[in-house]
């Protein structure tokens, strides 16, 4: 099949994506595939990360990797040195994608994981990875998603939501208390989310909070009660639950460092949990996925308290698929290797 992988973009997750992206492309070339690779953000030429080029063609026979440095790009000093340019899908892009048998999304965050991308796609007739955009559009959005969690029975921790302007450190205090998770309602990856233990910071994770606001989605702030308890995630590929994974960061929470930093998080698989409690949080995924119309694959993932009840967290339409992911983890628990999941994921495209 001839490929295009869209990763990269101007999205906070940008480096996370080129990470993915690169390791998709390798796995889809020694699968026998045309590749290409197309950094959606225009212009910017990835030489600088030791790819080739905008474009990495099966012809050059080169195969990369992509590092993902410690923190989150500056995307404003990106944009300024493309001249103001910002994210788009340009004609080349969108050229390239019509040549594509398949064009495989590896974009994390912003437009790629909102659904905007996948409308694009839609009304050019074009076959892409995942998930559809309404999927995307419901699982994107935070508030959005809770609510369609409460509606049909599964749980998920009380919240209130707020533009960013509008909400308080009061409105916060009065209504969900302490300890409170606070994050940007449209954002990946945890960038800009804090756990609130001490009223004294509220401000502080709030400022943080709206400072990560993606600049093509939603500018709203979501304070959420704490759950305190075990995390775990659950991959959801062909309408069918892969083997559950208990994620134990050495210290703190699950924030981008010790997401993407190797050696930082331990991820256990399958999970040290009972036979009904793994079978209770497949299931629980799989409504999550059903519910907010997912397609091929997900990622669900959810906290177990100290009462045994799981509370879901999110779900993850595009999952990461970095070399210390969990959805590759988990199906490699499964019997899948990653060239295979790649290959699956690219042969179920719309
Ligand atoms: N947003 C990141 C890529 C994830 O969910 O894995
Ligand atoms: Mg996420």
């Amino acid at each position: 099949m001839k490929i295009v992988i869209l990763a990269g973009g101007l999205s906070p997750e940008r480096d996370v994506s080129l990470s993915s992206g690169s390791l998709i492309a390798n796995a889809l070339m020694a699968s026998g595939h045309a590749v290409v690779l197309a950094d959606v953000y225009e212009g910017v030429k990835t030489d600088e990360n030791n790819l080739s080029g905008l474009f990495i063609t099966k012809e050059d026979n080169h195969l990369f990797s992509y590092q993902i440095p410690d923190t989150v790009p500056d995307l404003e000093a990106l944009v300024a040195k493309n001249n103001g340019r910002k994210e788009l899908i340009g004609e080349n892009i969108l050229s390239l994608c019509k040549m594509a048998d398949v064009v495989f999304i590896a974009l994390h965050g912003s437009m790629g994981e909102n659904g905007q991308l996948q409308a694009v796609l839609d009304c050019n007739g074009i076959s892409y990875t995942g998930t559809g955009y309404t999927g995307c559009l419901l699982a994107m959005d935070k508030d959005i998603t809770k609510r369609l969690l409460c509606h049909a029975g599964i749980p998920t921790a009380p919240w209130i939501i707020e533009e960013a302007e509008e909400i308080t450190p009061e409105k916060i205090t009065d209504t969900i208390g302490f300890p409170c998770v606070i994050k940007p309602v449209g954002n990946g990856s945890s960038i800009g989310v804090s756990l609130v233990y001490d009223p004294e910071v509220l401000t502080a994770s709030l400022n943080l909070a709206a400072d990560k606001l993606s600049s093509f989605g939603s500018k709203r702030i979501i304070a959420e009660k704490l759950i305190k308890g075990r995390e775990f995630s659950v991959g959801i590929l062909e309408d069918r639950a892969l083997p559950v994974i208990e994620i134990i960061p050495k210290e703190g929470f699950y924030d981008y460092k010790n997401k993407y930093q190797q050696g930082l998080t331990t991820e256990s698989c399958p999970a040290a949990l009972s036979e009904v409690l793994t079978e209770k949080v497949q299931s629980l995924a799989l409504a999550v996925h059903k519910t907010l119309h997912l397609g091929s694959y997900s990622r669900i993932d959810f906290i177990l308290n100290e009462e045994n009840e799981f509370f879901c967290l999110e779900a993850n339409t595009l999952p990461g698929m970095t070399p210390v992911s969990l959805l590759p983890q988990e199906a490699k628990a499964a019997g899948i290797t990653y060239e295979a999941l790649c290959e699956k994921i690219a042969l179920l495209a719309y």
